[in-house]
């Protein structure tokens, strides 16, 4: 029989580079639970309605992208391609929102499933960490938003990335714009896919890569010239907020999201080393998703980052985490009686908060001490018969190589206080 593989577009995460995964979602999380960020888990799978409201019909995400399917109850279910309509949905449901203190403010980290064309930074299941934070209009959130996630990629070391800011406008000023663009688009040379864009999607059409499409787009109605007096206000107050922080960007008038609901405020993270996959991280306020939903208003703002772009960016830029070796302490058996004096060191060892590992399978001495070496244990115990006629075991200093007898009794605090 033929053995399986992975599905076209996923990939497993197995060490060493598994734990570069980790330490990205504790570090952009991090600033997360030091801003009053609670943690949020929702199902891997909704009501597909969920994100045909949420996210929007004509979106390439939900019209192309989605994992939809009929269960044999005859639900009709989609995995989560996004994270934001869950989010929100789990908020409403649970009554978060009327509990007094808004915004609701949660963070969240998983896995999402889109179908693409897999390609480098593009998969069908890729992980995010997101944050959304729910039921308040104030230009403050979303600069707080804007700085933590430049705070995350800064703490890993990434340098090479740029922020990209725009406006959508509202309900107000966005539909007076959506006309303006709309008759302009309609005048000019395009293919029939494009031309139901501009009916059903507009502002998509000026995020349109092709240099045939980009030429004509010269002279296009500008968004920024149609926006309202309340949203210029909102989003001068936002880019003023994130400067006095410290925190570069660029405006970009033509950063359009690929997803239906946001309003004012949207922003992406691009990274230099990334190809045509650039977009480490994205989001914006989303005013209207609530409404949309079913829910009562609730002005909202989030954003979400993608866990593999941004190990790629890492690797791009060449910066290696300080991943400290999982194990401490090695231990390695010579003999039966010494295999269980040796597990119980190990147990007692674990018990105290020493990470310790143990030489399984009746390995020789020379076999043994390569798995410790490879453990990456800056000690090693290693004891035979005639150390335990002593009561005692030997403790190996694996950098200087250095080994001298410790008693028995001892050796566990004796290692604690060493790796205090
Ligand atoms: P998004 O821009 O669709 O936004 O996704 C956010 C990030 O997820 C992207 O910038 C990218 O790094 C990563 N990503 C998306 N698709 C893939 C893929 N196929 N393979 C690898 N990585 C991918 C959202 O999902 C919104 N829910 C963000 C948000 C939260 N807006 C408001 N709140």
């Amino acid at each position: 029989m033929n053995t399986f593989q992975a599905p076209r577009g996923t990939y497993d995460l197995i060490p060493p580079r598994s734990a570069v995964f980790l330490a990205v979602r504790e570090a952009i999380s991090a600033p997360l639970k030091n801003s009053g960020y609670g943690y949020v888990e929702t199902p891997g799978f909704e009501n597909v309605e969920l994100f045909a409201r949420g996210v929007g019909e004509s979106t390439d995400i939900v019209s192309k992208e989605m994992y939809a399917f009929e269960t044999k109850g005859g639900d009709q279910l989609a995995l989560r391609p996004e994270g934001t309509a869950s989010v929100l949905r789990a908020a409403l449901e649970a009554n978060l929102h009327k509990a007094g203190n808004l915004p609701v403010k949660l963070w969240y980290s998983g896995s999402y499933y889109r179908y693409e064309k897999p390609q480098a930074g593009r998969y069908r299941h890729f992980s995010q960490v997101g944050a959304e934070a729910i039921g308040a209009e104030d230009p403050a959130l979303d600069a707080e938003l804007i700085i933590l996630a430049d705070q995350a990629y800064r703490s890993l070391g990434l340098r090479d990335f740029r922020i990209l800011l725009n406006s959508l406008g509202d309900k107000e000023c966005r539909p007076v714009y959506r006309e303006a663009l709309q008759a302009f688009l309609r005048d000019l040379d395009l293919d029939e896919d494009t031309r139901r864009r501009v009916e059903i999607n507009p502002l998509r059409v000026l995020d349109d890569k092709r240099s045939e499409v980009q030429k004509q787009l010269t002279g296009a109605p500008m968004l920024r010239d149609y926006l309202c007096d309340a949203c210029k206000a909102y989003h001068e107050e936002v880019r003023a907020l994130i400067t006095a922080a410290g925190v570069a960007f660029e405006d970009d008038e033509k950063l359009v999201r690929g997803l239906d609901y946001y309003t004012r405020t949207t922003f992406e993270f691009v990274h230099g080393g990334l190809g045509s996959q650039s977009a480490v991280g994205g989001g914006g306020r989303y005013d209207g998703l609530s409404e949309m939903i079913g829910g009562p208003a609730l002005p909202s703002v989030g954003w979400a980052l993608g866990v593999d772009r941004t190990v790629l960016a890492l690797e791009a830029e060449g910066v290696v985490l300080d991943i400290p070796a999982a194990t401490s302490v090695y231990a390695v058996p010579l003999g039966e009686e010494a295999r269980r004096v040796l597990f119980g060191v190990v147990t007692e060892l674990r018990r105290a908060g020493v990470a310790a590992d143990f030489s399984y399978g009746g390995k020789g001495l020379k076999g043994a001490m390569k798995n410790a070496n490879r453990s990456g244990a800056p000690y090693a115990l290693v004891a035979g018969e005639r150390d335990l006629a002593e009561g005692v075991v030997q403790l190996k200093d694996m950098e200087s190589g250095e080994q001298r007898s410790v008693p028995l009794e001892t050796v566990v605090s004796e290692l604690r206080a060493k790796l205090a």
